[in-house]
């Protein structure tokens, strides 16, 4: 253990606030996972971010997604030797032999399981040859979908764009993708890459997915949340639908584990084309992955034969840093070091970005892609032959102190490990460099990594089980159920958001929830608002926090950042900070000179314009009687609302800027970067989106209450003492069993969790 917490410490002094910072409650590849910040490898990352925040060549018009603006298809001698290119690399990948085979198989099974080596182009080529085999048209001549789902968005989007080309149309058209508030499809398209969660909402509405004739779930061996999910619920559409193809795919050997979950059924292989990867560990263990790693590559890079790099390492921080760090050393180096062209992966990076690994590299030039665990199986980069592994990822791991999930820096599997190795062998043999010793390998990896449906928070899956009527959450069918304390713990959370009644069913409310893709809280807060009849400003408020920090802040501006920022501040509220800049920008058209003189990054602005649209046309008309009043007082409401959803994230004033939570009497500090720190008087009660932990806990995006509404709205929790006088001692938590301390955990009861049977 000592080493990853070593590892984790000098990490994160080498990348300054990167390290073990744990982000609570936010989603790495569904919240953050917007193409936002700009970080060129090869400049100090806040120039490049200055740069993202004026956005080059941008206009004051909201700008569409590029990929959504119809590319016609090119005519040119160039653009067809391109073609002719793409249709040869086709007709080499290992897939294509065996194709007329696979489809045998897959038009006398109804489920199969395809085990291929990353590369051999399952993502790519299934779907293809299934719309080729008459998939996409029923008898009577219709048009039916091929479906594949991967566990990131990012892949999603990179695929079908690849896939659009081999095709040779439009991306949306007959190729598209669909992910969470992003839907690049038409009435053409026949192949709909998606991610998994959008397909599991998908059976909300059409339980029996009509529209579509196969669904391959692709990377299943990555075993995300809604895969797994998904493993359960197209279990049930198999038996009911006959016409119907369900295809799961892996880059492992979790084949038969597959295939008997689904009765035992079909498994084909692809043959593979692997060539031999030596490996090499740490003689002892390393201190600072990020250093060993870059001096490992500039080894490579100054003394080995021609093929690139692939570096793994955790995330944007350490990418961002191995970069940095690379491109020093290099420009130290002098003149005559051939050229290394560095190139970061992971998922908040602009597409365009993203879309540069698999350029190839000029002559003489060798490239050197840093990436997140995306490139272990999800996106195949041909040409690498030398691998560097940190050891490490970020996983999201449930936190049952704070009952969120956050991500954290983790050792990765023995079976990460392989694959990642594997990545050195794909075109001839290679080579890959542990971060790690063969000890700590053997002793310290666990053999594959838990699913995470076993390790995260299940509030939205229980939801969505429970809407589409599975009423007996405890015996549904997963593949690997997760811990029964985990479920009913997600189930007392919607309880308390009064998703569920007292016996584990669905409520009118819950119901309501079920039909926002957000997360349950942010779904009460848009319900509430609608009622209290402030859903306009709610909607910008939750478009504003489902996308990465609005703020920009580089370090060698950071007070005239600061003051820019201060002008934005709503002093009781960082929602409604965020609700003001949204309005303000938008009544500048989203100008971008206007932004980056404000330290505003627009393309986040612009993402939440578009969220907010997507998530306006789901919002009902308020009910009768209420009218939707927009200004001051309705910022009141609109607190109010925001505190029906968090109140269990409730903290009381202890002194200037430190609280405590009143449930669980943790101690919790404002941001620095809060609205409501340091102007004017710090309320006495304020509920908090979510803690930050750095150096210590920091409640991030805060909000001042009224002490009386945590009673109102939280009664299983608060109640008023003294009715005379309401001071910052009057409300309290309480325990729902009874009990009368004042910061009782209502955690601790049992007795107040929907009954067992309800499960
Ligand atoms: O899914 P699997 O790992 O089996 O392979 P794939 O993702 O279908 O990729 C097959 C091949 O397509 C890769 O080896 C690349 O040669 C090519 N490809 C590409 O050039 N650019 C992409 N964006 C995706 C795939
Ligand atoms: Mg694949």
């Amino acid at each position: 253990h000592k080493f990853w917490e070593l590892g984790g410490s000098k990490m994160g002094a080498a990348i300054g606030q990167g390290g073990q910072v744990a982000n609570y409650g936010q989603d790495q590849e569904e919240a953050a996972d917007f193409d936002l910040d700009k970080v060129a490898p090869s400049k100090p990352a806040q120039e490049a971010s200055q740069e993202g925040a004026q956005g080059p060549g941008t206009s004051g018009a909201v700008a569409l997604p590029q990929d959504k603006q119809a590319q016609s298809l090119q005519t040119s001698d160039q653009a067809l030797d391109a073609r002719e290119k793409i249709q040869q690399v086709r007709e080499n990948l290992p897939v294509r032999q065996v194709r007329d085979e696979l489809l045998r198989v897959i038009r006398s099974n109804q489920v199969i399981v395809v085990v291929g080596e990353t590369g051999s182009g399952k993502t790519t080529q299934l779907t293809q040859y299934l719309r080729e085999d008459g998939y996409t048209r029923s008898s009577t001549g219709a048009r039916l979908l091929v479906a594949c789902t991967q566990p990131r968005r990012v892949a999603a989007m990179s695929v079908a764009k690849r896939v659009a080309e081999e095709a040779g149309c439009p991306l949306g058209g007959t190729v598209g993708y669909a992910i969470r508030f992003e839907d690049c499809t038409s009435p053409e398209t026949e192949i709909k890459y998606m991610t998994d969660g959008v397909l599991m909402r998908e059976t909300l509405s059409s339980p029996d997915l009509d529209k579509y004739s196969c669904v391959v779930m692709d990377e299943a061996h990555e075993r995300s949340l809604f895969t797994d999910v998904l493993f359960g619920v197209l279990k049930g559409v198999v038996q009911r639908r006959l016409d119907f193809k369900l295809i799961v795919t892996s880059a492992t050997m979790d084949a038969d584990k597959f295939s008997r979950f689904f009765g035992g059924c079909a498994t084909f292989h692809i043959p593979g084309r692997t060539f031999e990867v030596e490996t090499y560990f740490a003689k002892s263990v390393v201190p600072d992955f990020v250093e060993a790693a870059v001096k490992q590559a500039l080894e490579i890079h100054l003394s080995s034969p021609p093929g690139d790099i692939l570096i793994f390492m955790t995330g944007q921080e350490d990418i961002t840093a191995t970069c940095q760090l690379l491109a020093d050393r290099i420009e130290s180096l002098g003149e005559g070091v051939p050229e290394l062209l560095l190139l970061p992966m992971y998922s908040q990076l602009p597409a365009d970005l993203q879309a540069k690994i698999f350029e190839r590299a000029k002559a003489g030039q060798r490239k050197c892609i840093v990436s997140t665990n995306i490139a272990e199986t999800s996106l195949t980069v041909d040409g690498i032959r030398y691998v560097i592994d940190s050891g490490m990822c970020k996983l999201k791991v449930f936190n049952p102190r704070v009952g969120m999930d956050a991500l954290r820096v983790t050792p990765v599997s023995q079976a990460n490990a392989n694959q990642r190795a594997g990545r050195a062998g794909r075109t001839a043999r290679g080579f890959c460099w542990r971060m790690y010793t063969e000890n700590q390998f053997v002793h310290e990896l666990l053999p594959a990594q838990v699913p995470e449906i076993q390790r995260t928070n299940l509030g939205n899956v229980v939801l969505l089980l429970k809407t589409i009527g599975v009423r007996d959450l405890l015996s549904f069918d997963f593949m690997d159920p997760p811990p029964k304390e985990n479920i009913v713990d997600s189930m007392y959370q919607l309880w308390v958001l009064g998703a569920l009644d007292g016996a584990g069913e669905l409520t009118a409310l819950g119901t309501q929830m079920a039909k926002y893709p957000l997360d349950p809280p942010l779904a009460k807060m848009l319900i509430s608002a609608r009622e209290l009849g402030c859903a306009e400003d709610m909607l910008t408020v939750v478009s504003m926090l489902s996308v990465p920090e609005v703020f920009y802040r580089p370090a060698e501006r950071a007070e005239e950042s600061d003051q820019a920022r201060e002008r934005f501040f709503v002093p009781e509220s960082d929602h409604l900070t965020l609700c003001n800049v949204y309005n303000l920008s938008k009544r500048q058209g989203f100008n971008a000179g206007w932004c980056a003189k404000h330290f505003i990054h627009r393309k986040a602005v612009l993402k939440a314009h578009e969220v907010r649209e997507q998530l306006q046309s789901m919002v009902p008309a308020p009910p009768h009687g209420v009218k939707a009043v927009s200004g001051t007082p309705a910022w009141d409401l609109v607190r109010k609302a925001i505190c029906s959803a968090y109140f269990v994230q409730a903290a009381r004033l202890k002194s200037i800027t430190e609280y405590v939570n009143l449930l669980n009497g943790a101690s919790a500090a404002l941001h620095p970067s809060s609205a409501i720190c340091g102007i004017g008087e710090t309320p006495d009660y304020v509920v908090y989106h979510e803690l930050v932990l750095t150096s210590k806990e920091y409640m991030r995006t805060v909000t001042a209450i009224d002490p009386h509404w945590l009673a109102e709205l939280g009664p299983m929790f608060f109640s008023i003492k003294g009715h005379e006088h309401l001071g910052r001692h009057d409300i309290g938590g309480k325990m729902v069993a009874g009990a009368d301390s004042e910061d009782g955990t209502g955690h601790g009861s049992s007795s107040s969790r929907p009954a067992a049977a309800g499960a």
